[in-house]
């Protein structure tokens, strides 16, 4: 909590500021040391009876629920303190869009399952998106775009429900691992920035791609070229001309020696703890 907001939340200045939901002798189940969780811990100042309170939520009962889907608990540069991603038709108040109406009997029940929901403002994104070759396997289970998505608002930016490397990681354990391992190599003091920030949407499409691997650009020529000048990386032949010796379709680039996605214990993201166990597996006559 760092920052200074528009809309500050009127707790912090009252009665015990910090203290009033932070203690330090507590941990509570998210770690961040709160007298109580949500809603319990809004509800020790909120009443939730109040007819301007229950407007304001579009006269949905709310008090069950965990208050911080929504707001920041500190304050925000956004009305009524919400979360800075705060998908619109929340912020615009438009509950019903999802919601049946706050007078059934299951006023909460949203109207429409999985991606559905979603399809009925995404038509345009979701159509181009399952058009492509290789649509990422969790945007078509049940849960569908709520994998990584919030419904509401969210700490991070574009609704995601985490930082991008923690929303793959709940499925790509071994991937980030394995990346972990590389980030921690005290040998690897230049690691690739894209892998050292966790950014993993600057190589993959996290919806789907025409690519395989869902990488981002067609070749890792391109995709690596963006930010490396391989026509200088090396002397070494890259390119059209050659040509794999371990696989004949396919020919050299960056990916025949560099391994993206982390490489556990090896140094400059290689396949191989040597170079020289690397340019044996082509060059067999070298081999020692
Ligand atoms: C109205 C209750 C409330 C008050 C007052 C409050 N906090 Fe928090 N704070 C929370 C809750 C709830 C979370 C957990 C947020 C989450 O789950 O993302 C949190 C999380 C945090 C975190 C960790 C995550 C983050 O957002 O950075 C820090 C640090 C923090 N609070 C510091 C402070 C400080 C310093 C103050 C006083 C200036 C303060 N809090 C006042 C409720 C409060
Ligand atoms: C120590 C008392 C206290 C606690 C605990 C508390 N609040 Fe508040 N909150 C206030 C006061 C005082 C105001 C300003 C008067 C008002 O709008 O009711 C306020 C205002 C708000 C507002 C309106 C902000 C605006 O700018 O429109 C929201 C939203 C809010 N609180 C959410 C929460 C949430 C979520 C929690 C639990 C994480 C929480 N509050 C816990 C005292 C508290
Ligand atoms: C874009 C669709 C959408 C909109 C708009 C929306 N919701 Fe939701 N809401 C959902 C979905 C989906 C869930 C179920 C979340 C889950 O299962 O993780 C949900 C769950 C809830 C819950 C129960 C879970 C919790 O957070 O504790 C409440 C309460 C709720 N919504 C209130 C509201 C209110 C109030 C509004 C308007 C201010 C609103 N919602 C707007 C999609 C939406
Ligand atoms: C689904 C999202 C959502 C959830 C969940 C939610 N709120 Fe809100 N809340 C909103 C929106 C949207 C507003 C209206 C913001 C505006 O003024 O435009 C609002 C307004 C408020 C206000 C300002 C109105 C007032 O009475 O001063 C308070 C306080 C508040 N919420 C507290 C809470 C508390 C406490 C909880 C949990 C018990 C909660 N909210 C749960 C979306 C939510
Ligand atoms: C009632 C219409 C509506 C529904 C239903 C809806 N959205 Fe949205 N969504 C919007 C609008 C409007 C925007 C803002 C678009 C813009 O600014 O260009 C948006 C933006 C987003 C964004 C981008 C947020 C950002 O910060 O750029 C994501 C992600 C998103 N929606 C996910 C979902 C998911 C997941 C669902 C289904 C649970 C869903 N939406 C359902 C209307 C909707
Ligand atoms: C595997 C995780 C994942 C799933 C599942 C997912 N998204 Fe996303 N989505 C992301 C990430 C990550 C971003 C941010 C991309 C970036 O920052 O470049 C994003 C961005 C978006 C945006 C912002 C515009 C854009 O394309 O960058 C929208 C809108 C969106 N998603 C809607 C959806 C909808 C609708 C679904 C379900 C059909 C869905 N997403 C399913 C991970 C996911
Ligand atoms: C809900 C689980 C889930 C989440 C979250 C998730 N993935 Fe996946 N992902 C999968 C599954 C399942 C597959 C298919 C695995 C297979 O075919 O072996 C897959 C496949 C992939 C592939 C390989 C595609 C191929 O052709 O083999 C990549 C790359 C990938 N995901 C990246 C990501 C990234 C980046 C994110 C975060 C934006 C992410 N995933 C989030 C479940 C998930
Ligand atoms: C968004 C920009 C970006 C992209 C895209 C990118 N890199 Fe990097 N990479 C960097 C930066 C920045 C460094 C650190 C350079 C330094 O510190 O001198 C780096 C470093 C590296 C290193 C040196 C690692 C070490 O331990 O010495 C290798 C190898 C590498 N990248 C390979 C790749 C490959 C292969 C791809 C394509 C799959 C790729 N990079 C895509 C930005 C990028
Ligand atoms: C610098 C570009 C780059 C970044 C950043 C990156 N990847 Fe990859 N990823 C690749 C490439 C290239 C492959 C193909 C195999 C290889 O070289 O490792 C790949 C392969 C994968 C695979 C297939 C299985 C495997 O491990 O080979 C998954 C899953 C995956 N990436 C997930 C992720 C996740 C999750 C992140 C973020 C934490 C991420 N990637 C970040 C380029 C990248
Ligand atoms: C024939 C094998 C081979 C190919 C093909 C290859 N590299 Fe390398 N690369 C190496 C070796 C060996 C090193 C030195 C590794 C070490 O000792 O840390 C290296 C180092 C690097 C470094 C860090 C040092 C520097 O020169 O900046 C980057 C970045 C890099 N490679 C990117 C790429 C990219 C991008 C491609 C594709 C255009 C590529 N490499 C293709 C073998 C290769
Ligand atoms: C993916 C297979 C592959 C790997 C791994 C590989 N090479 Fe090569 N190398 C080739 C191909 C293909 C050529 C083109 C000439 C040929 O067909 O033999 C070549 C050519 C060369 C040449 C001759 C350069 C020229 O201009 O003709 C040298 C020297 C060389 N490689 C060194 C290395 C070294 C050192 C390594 C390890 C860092 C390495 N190679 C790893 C496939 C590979």
């Amino acid at each position: 909590m760092d920052k200074s907001y528009t809309f500050m939340h009127k707790s912090l200045a009252k009665g015990k500021g910090c203290l009033n939901c932070h203690d330090p002798h507590f941990s509570n189940r998210l770690g961040f040391l709160l007298k109580k969780d949500a809603p319990a811990l809004c509800l020790e100042c909120h009443n939730t009876d109040k007819p301007f309170f229950k407007k304001k939520h579009m006269n949905y009962a709310v008090a069950d629920s965990n208050c911080i889907s929504c707001h920041n608990p500190h304050g925000s540069d956004m009305k009524g303190i919400l979360y800075a991603a705060a998908h619109k038709p929340v912020s615009e108040k438009k509950c019903a869009e999802c919601h049946a109406g706050p007078q059934s009997k299951t006023p909460l029940k949203v109207k429409k399952q999985g991606n559905e929901l979603c399809r009925q403002c995404h038509k345009d994104m979701m159509d181009k998106t399952f058009s492509k070759n290789r649509v990422h396997w969790p945007l078509v289970d049940n849960v569908g775009c709520l994998n990584c998505h919030g419904p509401h608002a969210t700490k991070q930016k574009k609704l995601l429900k985490g930082p991008v490397a923690n929303v793959c990681g709940t499925c790509h354990s071994d991937t980030i691992e394995l990346q972990k391992l590389s980030i921690d190599n005290p040998k690897n003091d230049k690691l690739c920035e894209p892998v050292k920030s966790g950014n993993c949407v600057i190589c993959h499409s996290p919806h789907a791609s025409d690519n395989i691997l869902l990488m981002s650009k067609p070749s890792s020529l391109e995709l690596c070229g963006e930010c490396h000048k391989w026509q200088t990386h090396s002397t070494h032949p890259i390119g059209e001309k050659a040509i794999d010796k371990r696989n004949k379709n396919l020919t050299v680039d960056c990916l025949s020696c560099h391994k993206s996605c982390g490489t556990g214990n090896n140094p400059g993201m290689m396949h191989f703890a040597s170079t020289y166990e690397m340019c044996i597996q082509c060059h067999l006559d070298r081999r020692r």
